[in-house]
């Protein structure tokens, strides 16, 4: 199953939440696979499942939630599979992941050098605190941020100056996958265009792949090889970043972009369009978004789309049989 130019399989993932009222279908029959060094964005309206995919993939989904199918096949190992000594290892040397904020990531008890001490002998039991800070400082560095830094407390440092930590803490056991959902929700807007160019270096320079969940298609649009649009736990659209935006193909994409009053001009948030997103514990049939779409023919009301292929972009819609 192995092989060289993806870096990472998903297949017909499926991840629910039991709840009192029934069980949320968060992730419903996900294919999903990532080209080694790429940048994916991966866009959708709130709640359409991004923040349960990424978890997934480093099996972090808090209980009750839970992986009920599908394989995730990552260097030719499934980590739907693994036991809790492989995940532990795969986890921050393998697959690193960022979140949202920053402040509750960091404990302010402990100075930032204290972080990455912590962080390396999870890992690499042996190492010295004097080599766990001479290469926490170069990673620091790397991050355009003073190695005596190390000696401060979280609390002593900008929104962006956590953030760029976050990320510093994520590389030094040098994954080659980093997951960031939402990283720049908390910083302003100009720090946050920094914060974009200095991903973008440090793809080149850690030669990562890197999944960008967003709400904000300017982030995308800045930074992804190819956008995957989620929707209503499923995926509606895959393609390459530049075509999706000139020519989106399932009416989905089509309807988010329009929402969008010019994405050139400033960093719009997705808006949401008529109607509302599906109950996931009660979806659909058939399309999941059928209800919504202008398109809808009596096949989309019964029976789920497969893939199609198109112009480069992969379709879940009828439209393209
Ligand atoms: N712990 C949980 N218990 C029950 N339902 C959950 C839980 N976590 C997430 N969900 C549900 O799973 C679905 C997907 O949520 P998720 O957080 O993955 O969406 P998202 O696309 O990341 O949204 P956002 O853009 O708001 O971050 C939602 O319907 C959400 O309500
Ligand atoms: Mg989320």
């Amino acid at each position: 199953m192995y092989d060289e130019e993806h870096i990472l399989r998903i297949e017909d993932l499926k991840v629910e939440f039991p709840i009192s009222i029934g069980t949320v279908r968060a992730v419903n029959g996900v294919d999903l696979e990532l080209v080694r060094g790429e940048v994916m964005g991966l866009v959708g309206e709130s709640g359409c499942g991004k923040s349960t995919l990424g978890f997934s993939i480093l099996r972090l989904l808090r209980p009750p939630g839970r992986i009920s199918g599908g394989r995730i096949i990552y260097n030719g190992h499934d980590i739907v599979q693994m036991g809790q000594e492989e995940l532990l290892a795969l986890r921050g040397s393998k697959i690193a992941m960022i979140f949202q904020d920053p402040l509750t990531s960091l404990n302010p008890l402990f100075s930032i050098g204290e972080h990455f001490v912590e962080t390396l002998r999870a890992h690499e039991k042996g190492i010295s605190k004097k080599d766990a800070l001479e290469r926490s400082e170069k990673v620091l560095e790397s991050l355009g941020i003073a190695g005596e830094r190390l000696r401060e407390y979280p609390h002593q440092m900008s929104g962006g100056m956590r953030q760029r930590i976050m990320i510093g803490l994520a590389l030094i056991l040098n994954p080659d996958l980093l997951i960031a959902d939402e990283p720049t929700t908390a910083l302003d807007v100009i720090v946050e265009a920094q914060f974009l160019d200095l991903l973008d270096d440090l793809r080149k320079q850690y030669n990562l792949t890197i999944i960008l969940i967003t709400h904000n298609l300017g982030n995308v649009a800045q930074l992804a090889d190819r956008i995957t649009v989620m929707y209503g736990g499923t995926i509606a659209e895959v393609g390459p970043a530049q075509s999706i935006f000139d020519e989106p193909l399932h009416p989905y994409t089509q309807g988010l972009l329009a929402s969008i009053p010019n994405i050139k001009l400033d960093q719009p948030e997705l808006k949401t369009m008529p109607g509302s997103p599906p109950d996931l514990v009660d979806p659909p049939a058939g399309c999941v978004f059928h209800p919504r779409c202008p398109y809808v023919m009596d096949i989309c009301t019964k029976e789920r789309p497969p893939v199609f292929a198109r112009n480069g972009h992969r379709m879940s819609c009828w439209l393209y049989r």
